[in-house]
């Protein structure tokens, strides 16, 4: 059995956490792949409610070992106090594993991060402010620290030295900082190392293992496949691959053993941060949308910018992801309007427009084109089954489910693990 994949099918907050919580219990491991604490995933059990930033949210299902593979980016103070609270809480933890090949988050990146932005001006792209970009960047540029560096006081501090040769030049003599110093740096990392000892593992190694014993593995995306460094609205996207391939590359699980590719998808939409969104709402039903749906960011409080359900945005996840299955989340969220607009294609300079378009001019110019359908009034937080549903509802998901190009198997009716109608089983 399988390798599924389930993602965010359009500018993160879609409700992945919640998917992911749900599936958890039936998974034997939970992996993230790329990102890094600029996720926010809530997650409510009962009455209670969790905020994980960089733990799978497989963490709160007992018998699932949780992974944070090598393509996620790792703060170990965030990581630390991540897992203090959920043990404060009575979670254990201690099952977790974190691949020494991850990179981690060093002081200086979180600072490189803010003062970037500030020099971006109007800009900017609205970052997290977490130093996931810099990060990134250092890793590509071949001078980021690995986990495993931390276990070779020498090696790390090469490392640091050469990261910061050039780091140094740049903070003290364009962006007026004081240069920071390599030995203070290599000092609080090493104070992180034996803590992080006991869950640091050749995840490659275990998931393959895993998948070869037929377990069942689930990789969880971060952010968005419209926040995609390569699918995305580049720039304004975060620095790493939330879409399908990246559970790979971020894992070292091959392409060939995934079977399933699970869009989260809103039934409205959301961004955080700049850039273009064709369907943003400035008057009160974007305001309704925001109250109605809590649309506030778990990550950084900001309030999110609400619009209306945007089929181009689903058909294009569908394709560069391969997606076999939509969840569907917040359906609850629009009860009470009498009829919600669907952008079913864009104009652009005049022009129809079925599907994205690649040129980032034409996308900045796409006005939705919206066809109108039906509302409904009546509660659906309590439904259990499709059938369940009030006509025009069901309506709503399956005329999305025609327009997005792959099967809805999964509604969200409530934040609530149970407040889930499944139409198609996932394993
Ligand atoms: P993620 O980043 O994709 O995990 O999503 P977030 O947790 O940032 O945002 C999704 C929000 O919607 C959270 O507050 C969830 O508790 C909530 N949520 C998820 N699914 C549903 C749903 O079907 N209905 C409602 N009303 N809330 C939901
Ligand atoms: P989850 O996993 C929504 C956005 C930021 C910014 C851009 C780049 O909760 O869906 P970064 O700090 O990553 O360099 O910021 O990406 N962003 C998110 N937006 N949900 C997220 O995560 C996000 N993670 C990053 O707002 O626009
Ligand atoms: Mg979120």
């Amino acid at each position: 059995m399988p390798a599924l994949v389930l993602l965010g099918a359009q500018w993160g907050d879609e409700g992945k956490g919640k998917a992911t919580d749900l599936l958890g219990g039936s998974v034997d491991y939970v992996v993230r792949y790329q990102g890094g604490n600029n996720a926010g995933h809530t997650v409510v059990v009962g009455d209670q409610k969790y905020a994980l930033h960089l733990l799978p949210s497989g963490i709160l299902s007992p018998g699932c070992t949780p992974v944070i593979g090598n393509g996620v980016v790792v703060d170990p103070s965030v990581l630390f106090s991540e897992l203090n609270g959920l043990n404060e809480r009575g979670v254990d933890t201690s099952k977790l594993l974190i691949s020494g090949n991850a990179h981690i988050i060093t002081p200086y990146n979180v600072t490189v991060d803010k003062v970037t932005e500030r020099f971006l001006g109007k800009r900017k792209i609205g970052t997290t402010g977490r130093g996931i970009g810099p990060t990134y960047a250092d890793k590509i540029n071949r001078v980021g620290i690995r986990i495993q560096d931390l276990y070779d006081e020498s090696i790390l501090t090469q490392k640091v030295e050469a990261a910061l040769d050039g780091k140094n030049q740049l903070l003290t003599k364009v962006f007026n900082r004081r240069a920071i110093e390599v030995e203070k740096v290599v000092e609080e990392l090493l104070g992180y190392a034996d803590r992080l000892k006991p869950y640091v593992a050749d995840t490659v190694l275990v998931l393959n293992q895993a998948l070869e014993q037929d377990k069942v593995v689930l990789f969880e995306g971060g952010q968005g496949t419209l926040l995609d460094i390569d699918h995305g609205t580049y720039p304004f996207v975060t620095s790493s691959n939330p879409t399908a391939g990246g559970a790979c590359t971020g894992s070292g699980v091959g392409p060939t053993k995934i079977s399933r590719v699970i869009g989260i998808l809103k039934a409205y939409t959301t961004r955080v941060g700049s850039g273009p969104f064709p369907t943003e709402l400035f008057d009160e039903d974007g305001e309704a949308l925001r109250r109605i749906g809590g649309e506030r960011g778990v990550t950084t409080g900001r309030d999110r910018r609400c619009g209306w359900f945007d089929a181009v945005i689903a058909r294009y996840a569908t394709r560069v992801n391969g997606l076999t299955d939509f969840f569907l989340t917040k359906l609850d969220v629009l009860t009470g309007w009498d009829e919600i607009p669907v952008c079913v294609a864009y104009e652009i300079d005049g022009r129809r427009v079925e599907e994205l378009p690649y040129s980032q001019t034409d996308f900045h110019h796409a006005k939705p084109v919206y066809e109108y359908l039906p509302g409904w009034s009546e509660d659906i937080t309590q439904a259990k089954t499709f059938a369940d549903l009030p006509k025009n509802a069901q309506n709503y998901v399956k005329a999305l489910e025609e327009m997005s190009g792959a099967p809805i198997s999964a509604i969200g009716v409530g934040p609530g693990r149970d407040e889930t109608i499944e139409v198609n089983s996932f394993l």
